[in-house]
């Protein structure tokens, strides 16, 4: 089964990335007539602020303007996060260098393990385990870090050293940059709890101590015809909560009431989304944000997502407090695991799996 998998990943990833070298499209990675985007403008928005620096000063404000932010949007903008500027700058470039690998070196580090579900790390052509859309012009590199509570420096050097560009350094800077994003979580998912009137532990708790860490690196060569193509497909994270670094280029879109909008990328700040199992845990307040991506002409584009979700047996049951006469239950009750499994099911049967989105 696992050798049957990875062959057949091989061999299209090979395929992928012979084409790329020529000046063209393949035909499976041109999207459909009807659902490429049609606007030929889309109107850039700066998104709704967290400066997490006013968690002391300004706490209320913030626990506001989170709740506006994750139930209107479904996304915005961290800043004063606690991972330093040239800590994300000196992770960025470790992206490239790895992307800019040779084709040979790269499909040496072809998927171990099953897709979406394994342990250990992974390059990939992205989408390939989709079956209902045309393949996404980008690669990507999955590290699987498992749970917050677990992650010790050995996990951490096991899963950096199967990047082959890593050095000692790399390592350190990685461990530096999950503490990081593990503290923004922290504080974003306490605000989360509080802007629902749960007391403050409630969502963060679960989140940065049983829950589960990824960082997905993805990375968009430029494309000689970026219209015919899509980075990644409109869809909602099926996970918790995505810190996002992106790089100046853009292509990253959100929707909102039935319009795509271009996400302005602000050096130094993470682009944060409200992911399907945040949706379903908050008995449907927050909005899992729909979003694609689109790439162009000129220059490729790096993004780094580090994607936390709830795992297992944790449950995705809302508080008994945000459940009343006027505010029925939105899900079925489930638990992390019947979550992925529906996730997994849709997938593979081609199905919509917009079905959590807000
Ligand atoms: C994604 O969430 O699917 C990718 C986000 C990005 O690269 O901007
Ligand atoms: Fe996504």
């Amino acid at each position: 089964q696992k050798t049957e998998m990875s062959k057949e990943l091989g061999s299209v990833l090979t395929e992928k990335l012979r084409d790329l070298r020529i000046d063209g499209v393949p035909e499976d990675m041109k999207v459909p007539e009807e659902d490429r985007p049609v606007e030929a403008e889309f109107e850039s928005i700066d998104l709704p602020l967290i400066d997490l620096s006013l968690m002391n000063s300004d706490r209320a404000g913030l626990v506001k303007k989170f709740r506006e932010a994750a139930s209107t949007w479904g996304i915005f903008r961290v800043t004063n996060h606690g991972v330093p500027s040239g800590l994300m700058k000196e992770v960025q470039e470790e992206g490239l260098k790895f992307f800019l690998q040779s084709e040979e070196a790269k499909l040496k580090l072809l998927t171990r393990g099953k897709l979406g579900a394994g342990k250990g790390s992974y390059y990939t052509g992205n989408n390939i385990e989709e079956k209902r859309h045309s393949l996404h012009w980008a690669e990507s590199y999955v590290m699987w870090f498992g749970q917050w509570c677990a992650l010790d420096p050995t996990i951490i050097d096991r899963v950096t050293s199967e990047w082959k560009t890593a050095d000692d350094r790399f390592r350190t800077a990685m461990s530096e940059y999950l503490t990081g994003v593990r503290a923004a979580a922290k504080q974003l998912s306490q605000l989360a709890s509080e802007s629902l009137g749960l007391k403050t532990d409630f969502f963060s708790s679960p989140t940065v101590e049983t829950g589960n860490i990824v960082i997905r690196w993805n990375y968009y060569p430029a494309c000689p015809l970026p219209d015919d193509v899509l980075g990644a497909h409109s869809h909602t994270d099926p996970t918790l909560l995505t810190v996002l670094q992106q790089d100046k280029v853009g292509g990253l879109q959100v929707e909102r009431d039935g319009r795509w909008y271009n996400v302005k990328p602000v050096e130094d700040t993470f682009t944060v989304n409200i992911s399907d199992q945040f949706h379903i845990w908050s008995n449907g307040i927050f909005k899992s944000v729909l979003h694609r991506v689109l790439v162009n002409k000129e220059v490729p584009r790096l993004s780094i997502a580090s994607i936390l979700s709830l795992t297992g047996s944790q449950s995705l049951c809302p508080p008994s407090e945000l459940i009343d006469e006027n505010h029925p239950r939105v899900y079925k009750d489930m638990n992390a695991q019947e979550h992925s499994e529906v996730v997994i099911k849709s997938r593979s049967s081609g199905s919509d799996t917009k079905v959590f989105s807000g």
